[in-house]
C-alpha cells in the first residue's frame, strides 16, 4: 500500500516538473517568436526617425562594405557624414558620391586604428563643433582573412596589437570621443558592430571572436549605464555579408549583401539594444545554438575537421583575396 503511494506521489512530482519544463519553453520560444516579429517586421513598417538624434553620423571604416552601405543608409534618411578609413582616395571617392547621389554634407577624417591611442587627439579636434547624434563603430579586421590557428600567422607579435587595436581600442576610445557631447544634448546613438562569431567561442578565429564579444559586452553595459541620459547603444552582430572582409562571397539566402544588411539593421534602432541585423541572420543565429552547440564546436574532432577545410580551400581564398586587392 505503502510503495503505491509513494509510486503516484512521485509520478505526480514527475508530472509536474515535465509540465512546468514544458510551459517555461513554450512561454520561451513564444516571447523568442514575438520580439522577432516585433524586431524585424514590425520595424519595415515602422522606423525611427535617425534625424532626430542630431545632425551628424560618424561611420568608422566607412569605404567599403558594411561601414560604406551604413553611410549611405544614413545619407538616405537625411544624415550628414564623417567618414572615417585609411585610404585618401577612397574617402573622398566615397564622399562625393554621398553627397552627389543623396545631397548631404560630408567631412573625411583619415585615420589607420590599428595605430592605437595616438590617433585620437587628432580625431577629437576635427571632431569639433558638429552635433554629433550617431557613432557607427564599424571598423574591424580578422586575424589572418583565412581560418587559422593562433601561432599560424606571420609576425604574430604585431598582428595581435593590430587586431586588439582595431576591434576593441576603436570601439572605445570612439565613444569616450563622442559620448560626452551626446550626453549634454540627452540624446544620442551608437551602434557598435560585432560579430556572431562572438556569440560562442570561434576556434580558428579565436582573436577575432574575442575581441568581438568584447564589443558585445561593452556594448550591452553601455546600454544600461546611458539609456536612463537619453542615449541608445545598440549591438549589431551579423552573420555572414558579403565583403571584401568575406572575400566577397555571393550572395544568397543566407549571406546579405552589405546594403541589405544596413538597410535591415538600421530598421531595428529604437526596437533592440542587440541584434543580429536581419532575420535571416537571427535564425542562423538560432540554428547554429541548436544544431552545433559549444561542445561540438569546441571539440578537437571538428577543430580537426575545419583546420583540414580551411586547408583545402586555402588557394581558392587567397586568390579571392588577390582580386581584392587589385580591385
Ligand atoms: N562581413 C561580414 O560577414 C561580417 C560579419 C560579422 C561582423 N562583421 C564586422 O563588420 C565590420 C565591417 O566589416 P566588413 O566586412 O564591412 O569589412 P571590409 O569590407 O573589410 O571593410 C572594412 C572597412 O574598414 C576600413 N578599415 C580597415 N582597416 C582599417 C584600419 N586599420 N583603420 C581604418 N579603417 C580601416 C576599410 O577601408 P580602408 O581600406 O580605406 O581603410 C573599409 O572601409 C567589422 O567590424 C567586422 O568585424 C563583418
Amino acid at each position: 500500500m505503502g510503495d503505491i503511494a509513494e509510486c503516484s506521489w512521485s509520478s505526480s512530482a514527475l508530472c509536474c516538473i515535465g509540465s512546468i519544463t514544458v510551459l517555461y519553453y513554450l512561454l520561451r520560444w513564444s516571447w523568442q517568436c514575438w520580439h522577432g516579429f516585433i524586431v524585424y517586421v514590425m520595424s519595415e513598417i515602422w522606423q525611427t526617425d535617425l534625424k532626430a538624434y542630431g545632425q551628424w553620423a560618424v561611420v568608422t571604416g566607412a569605404t567599403s562594405g558594411i561601414g560604406r552601405a551604413y553611410a549611405d543608409e544614413l545619407a538616405k534618411r537625411g544624415l550628414d557624414l564623417v567618414l572615417i578609413s585609411r585610404s585618401v582616395k577612397k574617402l573622398h571617392f566615397v564622399a562625393k558620391d554621398i553627397e552627389s547621389q543623396f545631397r548631404r554634407q560630408t567631412r573625411v577624417i583619415q585615420a589607420d586604428f590599428t595605430e592605437g591611442h595616438s590617433i585620437y587627439s587628432a580625431m577629437t579636434q576635427q571632431l569639433e563643433g558638429l552635433e554629433i547624434g550617431i557613432l557607427v563603430n564599424n571598423v574591424g579586421m580578422n586575424y589572418t582573412g583565412i581560418l587559422a590557428n593562433f601561432l599560424d600567422v606571420p609576425d604574430p607579435e604585431q598582428r595581435i596589437t593590430q587586431v586588439i587595436n582595431c576591434n576593441i581600442l576603436s570601439v572605445t576610445q570612439m565613444s569616450r570621443l563622442i559620448l560626452p557631447c551626446m550626453v549634454k544634448r540627452g540624446k544620442g546613438l551608437i551602434i557598435n558592430i560585432s560579430s556572431e562569431a562572438a556569440s560562442q567561442p570561434q576556434p580558428m578565429l579565436s582573436i577575432y571572436s574575442a575581441t568581438k564579444i568584447f564589443v558585445t559586452y561593452f556594448s550591452r553595459s553601455l546600454s544600461a549605464e546611458y539609456r536612463s541620459q537619453g542615449i541608445t547603444v545598440q549591438c549589431v552582430a551579423p552573420f555572414v555579408v558579403s565583403t571584401n572582409m568575406t572575400h566577397n562571397v555571393p550572395v544568397n539566402p543566407l549571406v546579405k549583401s552589405a546594403a541589405s544588411f544596413a538597410r535591415d539593421a538600421l530598421n531595428t534602432v529604437g526596437y533592440t539594444s542587440y541584434t543580429s541585423g536581419c532575420v535571416t541572420h537571427a535564425l542562423q543565429n538560432i540554428a547554429l545554438s541548436i544544431f552545433f552547440p559549444d561542445w561540438l564546436r569546441l571539440s578537437s574532432f571538428c577543430v580537426q575537421r575545419m583546420a583540414r577545410l580551411a586547408h583545402k580551400m586555402e588557394p581558392q581564398i587567397r586568390e579571392r583575396m588577390a582580386n581584392n586587392k587589385q580591385d
